[in-house]
């Protein structure tokens, strides 16, 4: 399938798999980016600029094709090392980064200059032309059904891509909700170029996250997400646990006067124990309402090309529709 998306980023289907902390290692980029579609590594996971550029490398190593690396612009006292981690994209031959957080403006000229193609998620049709004004290449359009981030907004995705398609001209890609063929053709139905997503290719063979993440997106319904954070202005979907209960009811109990510091223990940290040890109930871990629509663990070979043989099914079927 040829879209605006695989033609900017050279891959083969227009697919790609959304940045996802101590998920997106090389191991998980490659095997999507082996499967035609465009896998991105996580750079913040990685921690130093040395230690993703290791990352590339290894990357490098293990796929010919395209891939990407996400950064993700936190509101932190501390940032990270971004220009240093921009140096070891650029050094690295990497083609594509996808930004995500807050205005990727400040990242974008050495980014530009070195003819790295950038997509921005973001959550609304504002954040998305403010994208297009500053220079990015396309946008990711992140639903209110995403897993992690979905803005304060609330706005699901069968709202949010028309908006998006009536009001940009760069290209964009559906994010939040997309499983499969229909996903696909629904997107592309609402004026997306390609789809993004999340918690379905971490339910794959290759995702290097322990076999409980997987049994517990495969486990989980559609009804087994909860939003977090609201009060801070960080709202994230996460799948229900001890952890996320615990952290519920603080919000309650302390309403507007919680701080971050009061949830800590849920939220700082947990993300190695859960990917990595496969302990469960350690904190909140983001996942989307998706999961519900997850039912094996493919391959990301086997997921993708059944994505676009039931997408090619769909458009088939449709046409026939048309026609009668
Ligand atoms: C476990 C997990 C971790 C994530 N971490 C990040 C991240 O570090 N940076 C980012 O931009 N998006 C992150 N995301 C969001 C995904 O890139 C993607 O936008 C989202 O999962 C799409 O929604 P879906 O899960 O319904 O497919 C994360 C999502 C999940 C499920």
């Amino acid at each position: 399938m040829k879209t605006a998306i695989t033609e900017m980023f050279g891959i083969e289907h227009p697919i790609i798999q959304g940045g996802m902390h101590y998920v997106g290692f090389a191991e998980m980029a490659a095997a999507v980016s082996n499967a035609g579609g465009l896998g991105i590594i996580t750079g913040l996971t990685q921690g130093t600029p040395e230690k993703l550029a290791n990352e590339i490398a290894r990357c490098k190593d293990m796929t010919d094709k395209p891939f990407g690396v996400n950064l993700t612009i936190l509101p932190t006292l501390t940032p990270p090392d971004y220009p240093g981690l921009v140096k070891a994209i650029i050094e690295g031959g990497v083609t594509v980064v996808e930004t995500a957080g807050r205005n990727p403006v400040d990242l974008l000229p050495p980014l530009k200059d070195a003819g790295i193609k950038v997509i921005h998620k973001c959550t609304s049709v504002r954040h998305s032309l403010k994208a297009q004004e500053i220079g990015c290449d396309a946008v990711s359009v992140d639903g209110f059904e995403c897993g992690g981030h979905p803005g304060e907004d609330d706005v699901p995705n069968f709202i949010l891509l028309p908006r998006a398609a009536d009001e940009l001209e760069i290209p964009f890609v559906s994010s939040g909700g997309m499983a499969d063929g229909r996903s696909l053709v629904a997107s592309l139905a609402m004026g997306a170029q390609g789809m993004n997503m999340g918690t379905r290719f971490i339910a794959t063979k290759e995702a290097p996250v322990h076999e409980n993440v997987k049994q517990a997106i495969l486990a989980a319904s559609e009804l087994d997400t909860r939003l977090v954070m609201r009060p801070l202005r960080n709202t994230e979907r996460v799948l229900n646990n001890a952890a996320v209960e615990r952290l519920i009811q603080k919000e309650k109990d302390l309403g507007d006067a919680i701080t971050i510091q009061d949830i800590l223990p849920e939220v700082a940290g947990v993300y190695p124990k859960i990917m990595m040890e496969g302990a469960m109930d350690e904190g909140a871990w983001s996942c989307g309402m998706v999961a519900g629509l997850i039912y094996d663990i493919p391959t990301c070979k086997e997921l993708i090309d059944r994505i676009m043989l039931q997408a090619e099914e769909i458009i088939a079927r449709m046409q026939a529709m048309a026609r009668a």
